[in-house]
């Protein structure tokens, strides 16, 4: 059978290339965690970019499930004696793609990146065949929380950790006023963390359903904000509790990029320790970076060296804008470890 993946048009021209690039390797990890590994074709119907695939058999349920996690596909078709048949989506959203999306600042991660981020750590790890159950995803450095809604849309729980306070007071802010605007049922709760003794930062934590029946019933789903210094992530969350870890490092553009550079890396050395305790067997965990200031191969070694495996991709730097050319890593906390 032969399919056409049309995919989200972007305004700026040039990052649409970078967003074809992407997408291509989101949906050869997909398919061949689908079981239908395939060669992909980029074609351009004037400016409308499609990526045309073959299965041998018509796709399953499940794979059309797996396929629809692909963020940068706007609408799939079947081609059938050379037109195009849209196929109608199978998942349904647990919250709405407004859920991340509304909340616009500078710094802020991408939603479509970052979905695709996790669609590629999805597809690499042990949990494809289970992608419909109640996953657990953290984001250990995650901003205004971008990772932890995204999550939220997919029925999983979210947990971001963020350093800073002030973008942990806007997020969670944003959160209840989100939750209340649409009248979604809810228990906040808020709590301080004490790590070795010592005041450690804050956590507010969100009981949530999308429906009122699923939260009466306790079908509930669970977003955890932490305010705290990522390098007590062992410390903060059980071992062995997350399936999939998302985060984008911070670029490291103001003054003195190479100073910044060697704040990025020692972070994640201070805290890599931590983040490979928390990740679950054949868990994985993506991590973008700024090509021009973080080295692939300086943050690889230090994952190495924890016992994590980096996976083999195709070449994913792009261009996000000057200064920044960003780049992704995927490391795998392999089951026979
Ligand atoms: C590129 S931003 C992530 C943006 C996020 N994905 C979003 O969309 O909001 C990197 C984040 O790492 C945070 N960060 C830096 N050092 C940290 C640390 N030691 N512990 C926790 N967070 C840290 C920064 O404050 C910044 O918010």
């Amino acid at each position: 059978m032969k399919y056409a993946a049309l995919l989200y048009p972007h305004q700026n021209i040039r990052y649409r290339e970078s967003l074809l690039k992407i997408t291509q390797e989101e949906l050869r990890m997909t398919l061949q965690a689908a079981g239908c590994g395939s060669e992909l074709e980029a074609r351009y119907t004037g400016n409308a970019p499609f990526l045309i695939f073959e299965t041998e058999e018509l796709l399953r349920d499940w794979q059309r499930k797996l396929l629809e996690r692909v963020a940068g596909i706007y609408v799939l078709f079947q081609m059938e004696e050379g037109g195009l048949q849209p196929m109608e989506p199978l998942a349904v959203a647990y919250l709405k793609e407004d859920f991340p999306a509304l909340l616009k600042y500078k710094g802020k991660t991408n939603e479509m990146f970052t979905d695709a981020m996790m669609t590629m750590a999805l597809a690499s790890s042990d949990f494809s065949r289970v992608a419909d159950s109640q996953l657990v995803v953290c984001d250990p450095m995650g901003g205004k929380g971008t990772t932890a809604m995204l999550a939220l849309c997919h029925g999983y729980h979210g947990i971001s950790v963020e350093i800073s306070k002030s973008d942990h007071k806007e997020a969670t802010d944003y959160v209840s006023r989100y939750l209340e605007f649409h009248k979604l049922k809810h228990k906040r709760t808020e709590a301080a963390l004490t790590l070795k003794g010592q005041l450690g930062g804050r956590e507010v934590k969100f009981v949530l359903a999308d429906t009122q029946e699923h939260f009466k019933e306790g079908d509930t789903r669970t977003l955890r904000f932490i305010q705290a210094d990522t390098q007590h992530l062992g410390s903060l969350l059980k071992p062995e509790s997350v399936h999939l870890m998302i985060t984008d490092l911070p670029y490291g553009v103001q003054k003195g990029t190479s100073g910044k550079d060697r704040g990025i890396l020692q972070t994640v050395r201070e805290s890599a320790v931590g983040w490979t305790s928390v990740l679950k067997k054949g868990g994985v965990l993506a991590v973008s970076f700024n090509a021009n200031v973080t080295h692939r191969k300086d943050l690889a070694a230090i994952f190495e060296e924890c016992g994590l495996t980096a996976l083999q991709t195709a070449n994913l730097r792009h261009w996000v804008e000057t200064a920044i050319d960003r780049d992704i890593l995927l490391v795998k906390k392999t089951a026979e470890r």
